[in-house]
């Protein structure tokens, strides 16, 4: 196993972060957006997540080889103990254990900020994510079929969902 350090993310990790997002913005529908976001929106994106919930990065020997974070499930007041979390890793430092040093760290700040149930949305089929939350203990709840179309084809979403408070 490489040797990989955790930290918070800054909004200085855009571009980083971005190096690894991109091709799932422009060739799958891993991610449901159509256009790449900029450094700077990333930015953005990185500063208001850490804000509320946690945004981390996994460094080797100074690149940003994967990152996770947690952001709003629902607006309404009762969802506020509820987070949707995510999850990405260089291509080539798969099956390293990045994604469950992530999760690990991720969800032990999810906790102490006292967030109760992580729900993970994947566009299915995605074997690999399925099998890392499964692995991390989430358990599939159901399907929304033909929620999201990209590339001019209807896409499915398995929803899954793990509580915090249990490691
Ligand atoms: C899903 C993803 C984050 C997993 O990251 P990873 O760092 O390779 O995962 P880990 O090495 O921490 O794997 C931990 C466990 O998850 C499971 N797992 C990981 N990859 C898997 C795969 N391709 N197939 C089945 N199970 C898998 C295994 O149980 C693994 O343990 P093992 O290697 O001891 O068997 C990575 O494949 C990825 O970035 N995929 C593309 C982006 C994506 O789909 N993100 C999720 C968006 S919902």
């Amino acid at each position: 196993m490489p040797d990989i350090s955790l930290r918070s993310a800054t909004p200085a990790d855009a571009a980083g972060v971005l190096d690894i997002y991109r091709p799932f913005v422009e060739s799958t529908s891993v991610s449901f957006e159509r256009v790449v976001p900029s450094d700077r929106e990333m930015a953005e994106r990185i500063a208001a997540a850490s804000e509320e919930w946690a945004w981390l990065v996994a460094d080797v020997d100074g690149r940003i080889v994967g990152y996770a974070y947690a952001g709003r499930h629902r607006f309404r007041e009762a969802y506020r103990y509820s987070v949707e979390t995510s999850v990405y890793v260089a291509p080539d430092l798969r099956r390293s254990g990045v994604a469950r040093a992530l999760y690990t760290e991720l969800f032990e700040r999810l906790r102490s900020r006292a967030y109760a149930s992580a729900y993970a949305g994947i566009t299915v089929p995605n074997d690999a994510s399925v099998g890392f939350h499964k692995s991390f203990g989430f358990e599939a709840i159901g399907v929304f079929p033909r929620v999201g179309r990209k590339f001019g084809t209807w896409h499915d979403v398995l929803w899954m969902y793990r509580p915090i408070g249990q490691q």
